[in-house]
């Protein structure tokens, strides 16, 4: 039997067909709710209204509800989101907010458009995220928020920051599901940013995005500032996901590289299943030949980008380099299995033993 979400290659000793395990399945996991998503778009087309409709609205309302706040305001995608939380929470022109190096570019990249300056503090290696420690070495009179990415699915400590007396905008474009303390993911902060794009935890087809709230004047800035909607269909597999987490602890992946650490109190929901190696960039060419797809993520941390150079050269993030450098990817997903996770686990053990 084929694996899922799997696609067919040749073994270079053999000749037979090997199966890839690829490192997102975005197409199974919508196979049970083909039926219902035909529904929903068929009464979008016959209702005509394509953007910011009452799909839009009554989405928002539920996706609120699931990050357990007052407020959701559907936008265009992640980056738009994270801009448009800023400046809700008025950050503008000669105000400095602080981000992680360490994620995907986008985090950074939405400061420069409010008019602020990114300053860039550095990660804890073992969670990947940002601490009220790092931050607290960064602050200035001039910080006017702090965004702290839930990465990889992890979430951030973010009452802790707070408690630095700074607002914190919760980059949760990763974390969908996730919870901290038992308060969901995006609930943290004084607002967050979700992304839907189609591999993220609540994936749509195509992008989507939204700033989640429960601050009324805060939601009511966005609502003014937003000039894209996007209708979203989702997929819930925050469980799933964990399920998958779980596989990998079973196959005893701890005993070949370091898999990332919760946040103290977090219940991630893995977005991504990242785990260190000091090697790690030379382990996805076998893992690719034993028919498993691995990838770095974010080996050029943000500070480094040359688009970033003006507030990113000459600053030391030790953590963040380390992350850089010895993170992979493996895959995972709501319909990854037992058998493959154990398959992912053995081609790791077998490519790190035979790193020359
Ligand atoms: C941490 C983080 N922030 C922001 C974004 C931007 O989201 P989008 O691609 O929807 O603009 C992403 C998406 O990749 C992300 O991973």
């Amino acid at each position: 039997m084929g694996l899922r979400g799997a696609c067919a290659r040749r073994h270079p000793d053999y000749g037979c067909p090997i199966a890839m395990i690829s490192l997102f399945d975005t197409k199974t996991p919508l196979e049970p709710l083909k039926g219902a998503i035909a529904a929903a778009i068929a009464n979008v087309l016959e209702d005509g209204r394509f953007i910011l409709g009452p799909e839009v609205t009554a989405f928002e309302a539920e996706f609120a509800a699931a990050c357990g706040s007052a407020e959701s305001v559907g936008v265009a995608n992640g980056t738009d989101a994270l801009e448009l939380a800023l400046r809700g929470v008025g950050v503008g022109p000669g105000d400095e907010v602080v981000v992680p190096s360490f994620t995907f570019y986008a985090t950074a990249e939405a400061v420069p458009p409010t008019g602020a300056t990114p300053v860039f503090c550095d990660v804890d290696p073992d969670t990947g995220c940002i601490t009220a420690e790092t931050v607290k070495a960064v602050l200035t009179p001039k910080t006017k928020a702090v965004v702290a990415v839930d990465l990889f699915g992890n979430v951030a400590p973010v009452p802790q920051i707070e408690a630095l007396g700074v607002p914190v905008v919760e980059d949760a474009a990763q974390a969908a599901g996730a919870t901290l303390c038992d308060q969901p993911a995006g609930s943290l902060g004084l607002a967050s940013s979700f992304s839907f794009f189609p591999s993220k935890n609540l994936g749509a087809f195509g992008d989507g995005g939204a700033v989640v709230t429960s601050d009324p004047e805060v939601a009511q800035h966005v609502r003014t500032l937003r000039f894209h909607g996007s209708k979203d269909k989702k997929t819930f597999d925050f469980i799933g996901r964990r399920n998958a987490a779980r596989f990998y602890d079973d196959a005893g992946i701890a005993e070949h590289v370091t898999p990332m650490v919760a946040v103290d109190g977090a219940n991630p929901a893995w977005h991504l299943f990242v785990v260190k190696h000091p090697r790690a960039e030379e382990l996805i060419a076998p893992l690719r030949e034993a028919g498993v797809e691995a990838r770095g993520y974010y080996r050029s941390p943000v500070h480094k980008q040359p688009a970033m150079s003006e507030w990113g050269s000459g600053i030391e993030l030790p953590g963040t380099d380390e992350l850089a450098k010895t993170n992979l990817a493996i895959p995972i997903s709501p319909v990854l299995e037992a058998g493959q996770a154990a398959q992912v686990v053995e081609a790791l053990g077998n490519a790190i033993s035979a790193l020359p």
